[in-house]
C-alpha cells in the first residue's frame, strides 16, 4: 500500500499546485492514500470547509493541521462533523472540538500530535498517542502519524517511542522539508519534516516584505501567502507491507510547478 503525505499546503497558491499535480501524481506512482497538512490552506492562516472541499476534490483522503486550526473560525463548529475528514492534534485538552485521529476514513488510520517544544503547553504527545494505541485503534489498519512539531529533536524521538507500532512518522510544522527519510529498525517509516506547498520566493510560503519587515523592526506585520509564481511541492510516499503494516520504505516526493 502506498501512502503520500504532503506538506503545509500555504493559500491559493498552494492549492493551486496541489490542483494541478496530485491527481497525476496519484495515478504515476500508484498511491491508494493521501494526507494533506491543511493548517494553511486558507489565506495561509486556518482553514475553511471550502478550501478543505477543494483539497479532497483534488484527492487528498484526510486533512491533518496544527497549532493554526483554529485560525478561521468558520470551521470550528465542523470539525465534530463526522464527514469533514479533518483532524486537529489529539493531544488538545479533553472536550476540545474535533478529532486527532481516524480509522474509519479509508485504507489507513492517521493520528495528529502537536509538539510541546517551542510549540505550546500541550497533553504530552507521547503518552496521549500511546493511551490511544492501548485502546485498540486503526482496526488492523497500517497507522500514518502527522507530529506537528518545530523542534527536530522530539520529532525524532516521537517516532522511535513508535517504532513498530506505527507504520510512520512525519514531521510538519515548519514548512522546510528535511532529506533524512529512513526506516526505523522495526519498520516505521520516518522524516523529520515533510516541507511545505509554498513559494519559492517566500519565507515559509510567506511574502519576504511582511515577514523580513517583522524581524527588522520587532513589530507583527500583515503577513501574505504568495498567491502565484513558482510553487514548491513537497511530499512524502511511504510504502507499507499490509501483511504487517509497517513500512518498507520511504522516499520524498518534491516537484515545482508554476502557477
Ligand atoms: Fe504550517
Ligand atoms: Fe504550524
Amino acid at each position: 500500500m502506498r501512502v503520500l503525505m504532503i506538506g503545509d499546503v500555504v493559500g491559493s497558491g498552494g492549492r493551486k499546485a496541489v490542483n494541478k499535480l496530485l491527481r497525476n501524481l496519484r495515478s504515476e506512482l500508484d498511491i491508494d492514500f493521501v494526507t494533506l497538512q491543511g493548517e494553511n490552506l486558507a489565506a495561509g492562516i486556518g482553514l475553511t470547509v471550502d478550501t478543505v472541499a477543494e483539497m479532497t476534490e483534488a484527492g487528498a483522503d484526510v486533512i491533518t493541521t496544527g497549532n493554526h486550526v483554529w485560525d478561521k473560525r468558520e470551521i470550528i463548529e465542523h470539525l465534530d462533523d463526522p464527514y469533514l475528514p479533518v483532524l486537529r492534534p489529539l493531544n488538545y485538552p479533553p472536550g476540545t472540538p474535533g478529532r486527532g485521529s481516524t480509522d474509519d476514513s479509508g485504507p489507513i488510520a492517521v493520528i495528529n500530535l502537536i509538539g510541546r517544544v517551542w510549540v505550546g503547553e500541550f497533553d504530552s504527545p507521547f503518552a496521549v498517542v500511546d493511551d490511544l494505541l492501548a485502546g485498540g485503534f486503526g482496526q488492523g489498519k497500517p497507522i500514518v502519524v502527522d507530529f506537528h512539531a518545530e523542534a527536530t529533536s522530539e520529532k525524532g524521538a516521537l517516532a522511535w517511542h513508535l517504532d513498530g507500532r506505527v507504520a510512520a512518522v512525519v514531521g510538519t510544522h515548519t514548512h522546510v522539508p528535511t532529506s533524512d527519510c529512513k526506516v526505523l529498525p522495526e519498520g516505521t517509516g520516518f522524516v523529520t519534516d515533510l516541507g511545505m506547498v509554498g513559494a519559492v520566493d517566500s519565507i515559509l510560503g510567506v511574502e519576504v516584505e511582511g515577514s523580513l519587515e517583522r524581524f527588522l523592526t520587532n513589530r507583527r506585520q500583515r503577513m501574505q501567502p504568495v498567491r502565484s509564481g513558482l510553487i514548491n511541492f513537497n511530499s512524502v510516499l511511504i510504502d507499507i507491507d499490509s501483511s504487517t503494516g509497517l513500512a518498507t520504505s520511504v522516499e520524498r516526493v518534491d516537484r515545482q510547478i508554476e502557477v
